[in-house]
């Protein structure tokens, strides 16, 4: 079984090589200097980690000028939008797009998948035209297809390819659809996706303030929603002192414009609005098929929904508490502070620590996590989890076996694959 396991991880090692090796459409178009702004639009709008996470997919470029029309007079959430409808979900390349059955064919888009987009907006109409042209459009009926196909770019078969148009795709219904990240109310956004606690909290304690000048440069929200809350094992607030509340409030945020796809992407622990030092009150990100989980090293949550995803600013609820290492990976202190509500005198805020320092009173909460003196060691590795009860039900999911049986299958189609192909 041993010994199993080591083929099977040492398989899927060369998997993953393989697929990581796949697709960085940034480094593919830095090989062209003409679609410098197309390539730059598309790591600041982050739709580049997007377009690295799905195969098939065309990415329909245009060379540097041909967005002039809407980058600085739309908000950049819109220049989201708009470049998100030039990315298809399905291959084409030259050959193919001049050999579409009956000649015209509606092809999904990135936009479709944000679930803003109403009838066929999330469309694109690919029609060959009289004389041989290809033209896309939107697939709203009725589109004008004036925009057309001008070369090939780059192709890998028959996953990746890149392909020039002649100008935008930008129907009018995507000009008007987002809203401006500035008019966002972030609080009754919150309490519509049912997340009232976490909402009056952030209000009360001022942390709104802390996310909303955060916000212009790029805001990530993860939201506990009411359940959460009343979990058996989440933590006592009202043990905590005001800093404390303030920090674990803070953590439950990052200073980027972090969507989905991008957290899918990512590898090393991400810092957040509590980070004070390095790798202080940080987050790692663990990814499993479509489910997105964030490890504090203490306990696990899950990404539940997303509440908004408009640039600059996104918004998910999670299904438990983001536990900081700094407040909750001690050994459980014997005896629990006293009880704040017997001291009258004392003003929460007045004589509160700094969230860092380890002298400040543990609130007495779950099983030790392993290494005390050393917090920025990820734990989640560390065979102790076992001995520990689960915070929550999809942690034992998180947590399971190294080799999910998605790799397996994929092992398995790559070795079939390269037994075909050699
Ligand atoms: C194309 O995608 C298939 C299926 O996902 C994968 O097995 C193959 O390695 C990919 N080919 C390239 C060249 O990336
Ligand atoms: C893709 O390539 C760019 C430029 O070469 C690099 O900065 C970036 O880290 C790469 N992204 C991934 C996910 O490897
Ligand atoms: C594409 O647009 C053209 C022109 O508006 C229309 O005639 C055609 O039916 C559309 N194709 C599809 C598949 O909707
Ligand atoms: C945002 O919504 C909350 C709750 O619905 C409300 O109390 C608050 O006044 C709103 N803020 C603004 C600036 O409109
Ligand atoms: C831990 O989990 C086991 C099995 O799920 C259960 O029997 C036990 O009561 C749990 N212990 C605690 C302290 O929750």
């Amino acid at each position: 079984m041993a010994a199993f396991r080591h083929l099977l991880l040492a398989l899927s090692l060369v998997s993953i090589t393989i697929l990581s090796a796949a697709t960085n459409i940034t480094e593919i178009l830095a090989a062209y200097p003409e679609y410098s702004e197309f390539n730059d639009l598309l790591s600041q709008t982050k739709l580049a980690d997007e377009i690295n996470s799905r195969e098939p997919v065309t990415v329909c470029v245009l060379p540097n000028g041909g967005l002039s029309t809407y980058t600085g007079k739309y908000p950049i959430s819109v220049i989201k939008s708009i470049l998100s409808l030039h990315v298809l979900l399905d291959y084409f390349d030259g050959p193919k797009l001049h050999k579409i059955s009956e000649g015209s064919i509606l092809s999904t888009t990135l936009y479709q998948t944000t679930g803003n987009a109403d009838g066929k907006l999330g469309f694109v109409n690919i029609t060959v035209l009289r004389g041989g042209k290809v033209g896309f459009g939107s697939g709203i009926p009725g589109s004008p297809l004036d925009s057309t196909f001008t070369k090939s770019v780059k192709q890998v078969p028959y996953n990746v390819s890149v392909i020039e148009v002649s100008q935008a795709i930008a129907p009018a219904e995507i000009l008007t659809a987002a809203p401006p990240a500035a008019d966002v109310n972030i609080t009754a956004l919150l309490v519509k996706a049912g997340c009232k606690n976490f909402a009056s909290l952030i209000v009360s304690t001022g942390v709104l303030k802390v996310y909303e000048s955060a916000l212009d440069n790029g805001l990530t929200i993860f939201a506990p929603n009411d359940e959460a809350f009343k979990a058996e094992d989440a933590p006592d607030l009202s043990t905590l002192t005001n800093a404390e509340l303030v920090s674990i409030l803070q953590y439950h945020a990052l200073a980027t414009y972090s969507p989905i796809g991008t957290l899918k992407e990512t590898k090393d622990k991400i810092t957040t609005l509590a980070t004070n030092g390095a790798g202080k009150y940080a987050l790692g990100v663990t990814t499993k098929g479509d489910s997105v989980s964030l490890d504090t090293g203490v306990d696990i949550s899950r990404i539940a929904s997303t509440v908004l995803d408009s640039t600059p600013l996104c918004i998910f609820t999670i299904d438990s508490l983001l536990l900081p290492m700094e407040l909750f990976g001690k050994p459980p202190s014997p005896a629990p502070a006293p009880a704040p509500e017997t001291s009258p005198s004392q003003s929460p805020a007045a004589d509160a620590p700094a969230p860092e320092s380890s002298a400040a009173p543990a609130p007495v909460l779950s099983p030790p996590a392993p290494p005390t003196n050393s917090p920025s060691d990820a734990p989640s590795d560390g065979p102790t989890d076992d001995s520990q009860n689960s915070s929550s039900d999809n942690s034992a999911g998180v947590l399971e076996s190294p080799v999910s049986m998605k790799t397996v299958l994929t092992v398995a189609g790559s070795v079939f694959a390269y037994v075909l192909w050699s």
